[in-house]
C-alpha cells in the first residue's frame, strides 16, 4: 500500500471524527445563553403582565413586594389576585380556575423562569436600593403577555454589570462598581 493511502484511510477519518467531536464538545460545555434566554414556560393560569403591569399599571411592588424586603422578589399569593378577582372577570374560565384554587387552599404552582444554581448568592435588595430598574435585568416585563427570560444567568453577566454598572444606575448615583470578589456571590 502506498504510504499516502494508509494515511488517507487510517489517520484521516479518525482524525476528522476527533476534530468534529472536539468542536461539538466545546460547543456543548460553553453552551451559549441563546438556549436559555427566551425561556417562557406555559403557566397554569394565563396571567398577563402586559395587561396587569402595562395596561392596568399595577406597580411591580404590588405583587413582588419581596424585592425591596428580602433576597427573593417572590410571586404573589392567590389572595393578592383575589383582591380584584373576587369581583373582576368572574365569568372568565381562567378566573373560575383561580377562584376554585383559592377555595381549595392549594398553592398556585407558577413555573419558575429565572433560576440560579444553589452555590450562587443573589439578593434583590442591594440592586433595587441602588436604583437599578427591574427592567435592566428582566427586560420590558410590562409589555409581556407571557414572561420570558431576557437576562443571562451566567457569571459573566453578573460580573459584566458589576465592572461597569453606570448604564443601569441612576445618573446621580455614587456607586461605581459592584463586588467582584468570589465570596460576594459564592458564600
Ligand atoms: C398583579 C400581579 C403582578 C404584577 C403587578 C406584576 N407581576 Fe410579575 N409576576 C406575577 C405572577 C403571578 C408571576 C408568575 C407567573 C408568570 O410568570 O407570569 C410573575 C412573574 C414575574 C417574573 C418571573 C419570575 C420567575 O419565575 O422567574 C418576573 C421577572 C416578574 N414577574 C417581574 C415583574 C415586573 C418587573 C413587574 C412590573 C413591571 C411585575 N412583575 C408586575 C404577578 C405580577
Ligand atoms: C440585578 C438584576 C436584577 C434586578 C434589578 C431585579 N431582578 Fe429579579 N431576579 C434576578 C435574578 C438573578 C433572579 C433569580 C434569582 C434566583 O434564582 O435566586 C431574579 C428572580 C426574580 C423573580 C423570581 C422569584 C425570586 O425572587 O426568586 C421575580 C418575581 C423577580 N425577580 C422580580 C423582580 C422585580 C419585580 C424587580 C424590580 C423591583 C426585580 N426582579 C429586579 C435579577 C434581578
Ligand atoms: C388590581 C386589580 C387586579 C389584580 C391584583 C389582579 N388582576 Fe387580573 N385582571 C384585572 C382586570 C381589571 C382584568 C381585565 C378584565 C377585563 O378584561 O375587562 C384582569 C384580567 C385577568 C385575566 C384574564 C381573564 C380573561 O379571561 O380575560 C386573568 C387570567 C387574570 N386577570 C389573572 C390574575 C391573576 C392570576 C392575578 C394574581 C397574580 C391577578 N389577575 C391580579 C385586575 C386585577
Ligand atoms: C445591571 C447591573 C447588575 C447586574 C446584572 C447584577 N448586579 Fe449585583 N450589584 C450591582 C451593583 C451596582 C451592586 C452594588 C450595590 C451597592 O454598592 O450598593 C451590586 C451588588 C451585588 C451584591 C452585594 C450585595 C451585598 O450585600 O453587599 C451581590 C451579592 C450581587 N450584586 C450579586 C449579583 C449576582 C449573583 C448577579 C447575577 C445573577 C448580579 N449581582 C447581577 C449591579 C448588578
Ligand atoms: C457577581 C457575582 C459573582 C462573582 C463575584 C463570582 N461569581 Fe462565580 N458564579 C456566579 C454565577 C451567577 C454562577 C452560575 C452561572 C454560571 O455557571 O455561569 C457562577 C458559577 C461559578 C462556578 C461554576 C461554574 C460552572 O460551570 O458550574 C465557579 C467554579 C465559579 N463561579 C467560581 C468563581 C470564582 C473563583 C470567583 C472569584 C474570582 C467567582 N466565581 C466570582 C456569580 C459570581
Amino acid at each position: 500500500m502506498h504510504r499516502f493511502d494508509r494515511f488517507a484511510r487510517f489517520v484521516l477519518p479518525p482524525g476528522a471524527v476527533g476534530v468534529f467531536a472536539a468542536i461539538l464538545g466545546v460547543g456543548w460545555f460553553t453552551r451559549p445563553d441563546r438556549y436559555v434566554r427566551g425561556y417562557a414556560p406555559e403557566q397554569p393560569i394565563p396571567f398577563s403582565h402586559a395587561l396587569h403591569a402595562g395596561t392596568l399599571k399595577v406597580p411591580c411592588g404590588y405583587c413582588h413586594s419581596g424585592a425591596t424586603r428580602s433576597r427573593v422578589a417572590g410571586v404573589p399569593s392567590v389572595e393578592t389576585c383575589m383582591g380584584c378577582h373576587r369581583v373582576t372577570k368572574t365569568d372568565s374560565p381562567a378566573i373560575k380556575t383561580l377562584t376554585a384554587l383559592y377555595g381549595s387552599d392549594k398553592p398556585l404552582q407558577w413555573k419558575r423562569i429565572h433560576t440560579l444554581p444553589d452555590h450562587v448568592y443573589f439578593d434583590h435588595r442591594p440592586h433595587v436600593a441602588a436604583g437599578i430598574a427591574c427592567q435592566s435585568c428582566h427586560g420590558e416585563v410590562q409589555t409581556m403577555k407571557v414572561v420570558s427570560r431576557q437576562m443571562s444567568m451566567r457569571m459573566g453577566n453578573c460580573l459584566g454589570c458589576h465592572r461597569d454598572p453606570r448604564e443601569a444606575l441612576p445618573k446621580d448615583s455614587a456607586i461605581r462598581r459592584g463586588p467582584e470578589h468570589c465570596a460576594a456571590c459564592h458564600r
